[in-house]
């Protein structure tokens, strides 16, 4: 793949060539080494024609991309989106003299010649080699069915037995299977009609969740499903929500019917916890970067490829008075992609930093603010942060900011960038994010053509891509009203690229 054109992300995943969607059957190996699967088409720039691609990392910012993991049974039943466990313990019996045996578990989609959908059933595919290659299981389909809308089976392990949920995508349901051994599978319960319900559910997650209060204090892990609404979400398209809740082992209750979207930006997909990751630092989280609204005819397939993953996340949830359960995501430790600091004030007041960084080899940066001693009461409405990045040559750009008074509104706005136009790709993005103890923080990564922002260290975020037609490289961030007594500190870092 070549990584240098000008809509190339250097510090997320983006495929070799060609067009990506979902992130599949992530884990992390005994050695340390995180394995990413996705949905891939080595063929053209739209989706169809289903591969699992694979690509493996260190540090997850440093992909090595491998051949492809999986492959469409016939030339019409493809591998759609599922998961990948470590059977440890042998329980499938593949795997007799060997503890890091890895066994897929997706979905094979049946189509017609004239190209209409058929079946959708669960099968399983398993790997001697650590997940480089897979032997498709000789008794598949796992879990057979005669619906077109049934699939993304995402298995964990609970207690004593293996768990799977996987979407009745147009009934608005999740089915919750058990079974000892990832063949034989047991129907359990339904988690149904949820939230908002959009058109289909896709991709389901159940993950114990870690669970902070605010003032920091560990409490037990809380199960958390998470499931992908397409069409149908807030801001257009499709999106994830989450349901934090309490899980049995059977069957899952939410602790209440609230809909909550994990992000509110538009680009934030079937996104996937990886397996096997070690107590202190799980979970870990990967979604797709885009939108089913708008991903088959972005710009960036001049440059041959589709789609980016988000940043590597890790969550958990906290509680907070006014704004309830909250699934709080940040990235991952950055230190293996995080170049020289480019400018650092520690009591910048109200003003203006103004950087060029086009000297920056990937046009990547990192940027944070910090804003302490906030009064209870007593804000200014003009008391704002705000962020453009700009090109010099066209004067293109993308921004965002804060308004610190009323509702505490945080907003994006990818409409200056001009490369890319389509009446789906919506130019603005809110959210009301309110913010205690006096403090409030941003944080951002932006990288060629995909925006990240971090709002009170993940309480909101965003996910955004845009299309500008020449790199955007000049920051300018400023703070202003802030009231007498407020500190505010900056820092812009530059990303070393991943890819060069
Ligand atoms: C979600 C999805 C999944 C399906 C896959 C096919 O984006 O529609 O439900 O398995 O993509 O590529």
């Amino acid at each position: 793949g070549d990584y240098r054109g000008k809509f190339r992300p250097q510090v997320h995943y983006s495929p070799p060539r060609h067009f990506m969607n979902d992130p599949n059957g992530m884990f992390k190996d005994d050695n340390g080494t995180w394995h990413l699967y996705y949905q891939y088409n080595p063929t053209g720039n739209v989706a169809g024609n289903q591969h699992w691609g694979h690509a493996t990392s260190k540090d997850l910012y440093h992909w090595t991309n491998q051949p492809i993991a999986l492959f469409p049974s016939e030339k019409t039943i493809y591998a759609f989106s599922g998961s990948a466990v470590i059977d440890k313990n042998n329980t499938s019996g593949f795997f007799a003299n060997q503890s890091n045996g890895v066994v897929a578990i997706y979905t094979l989609a049946e189509y017609s010649d004239d190209g209409s959908a058929g079946r959708q059933s669960q099968a399983v595919s398993y790997s001697h080699d650590g997940g480089f290659t897979f032997v498709p299981y000789s008794g598949n389909p796992v879990i057979a069915s005669n619906s077109s809308q049934f699939r993304d089976p995402k298995v964990v392990w609970y207690v004593d037995h293996w768990v799977m949920v996987v979407a009745y995508a147009q009934e608005f349901s999740i089915g919750i299977f058990t079974s000892p051994n990832l063949l034989n599978w047991t129907h359990a319960s339904n988690f149904s009609r949820h939230g908002l319900l959009g058109m289909q559910w896709e991709c389901p997650n159940l993950v114990p969740m870690p669970y902070y209060t605010e003032d920091g204090q560990r409490k037990d892990d809380m199960w958390t499903m998470l499931v992908s609404i397409n069409p149908g979400a807030p801001a257009g398209g499709s999106i994830t929500e989450y349901y934090p809740g309490d899980f049995n082992g059977t069957h899952f209750e939410p602790v209440d019917s609230v809909a909550r979207i994990s992000d509110f930006g538009k680009d934030n997909y079937a996104g996937q916890f990886f397996f096997g990751v070690p107590e202190e630092e799980k979970p870990v989280f990967m979604a797709w970067a885009s939108n089913w609204q708008y991903t088959q005819t972005v710009p960036t397939a001049q440059e041959d490829w589709r789609s980016a993953m988000t940043l590597p996340r890790r969550s958990h949830l906290t509680w907070a008075e006014r704004v309830g359960w909250k699934l709080v995501t940040s990235p991952y430790d950055m230190q293996p992609i995080m170049g020289e600091t480019l400018a650092y004030n520690r009591s910048h007041g109200n003003g203006t930093l103004t950087l060029d960084f086009s000297d920056v080899d990937s046009n990547a940066i990192f940027w944070e603010v910090n804003v302490t001693g906030l009064p209870k009461r007593g804000i200014p409405e003009t008391a704002t942060v705000n962020f453009t990045l700009f090109s010099h040559i066209t004067a293109e750009y993308v921004r965002g900011g804060y308004y610190f008074g009323g509702d505490s509104p945080f907003y994006l706005d990818r409409g200056g960038a001009k490369g890319f136009d389509n009446v789906f790709f919506t130019d603005k993005f809110s959210t009301n994010s309110l913010f205690s103890n006096g403090t409030w923080s941003m944080s951002g990564v932006m990288d060629r053509s995909m925006l990240e922002v971090f709002i009170n260290g993940g309480m909101d975020s965003a996910t955004t891509t845009f299309f500008a037609t020449q790199p955007l490289t000049l920051l300018v961030l400023s703070t202003s009203n802030l009231p007498l007594g407020t500190e505010a500190s900056v820092r812009v870092n530059a990303l070393k690229s991943s890819w060069q």
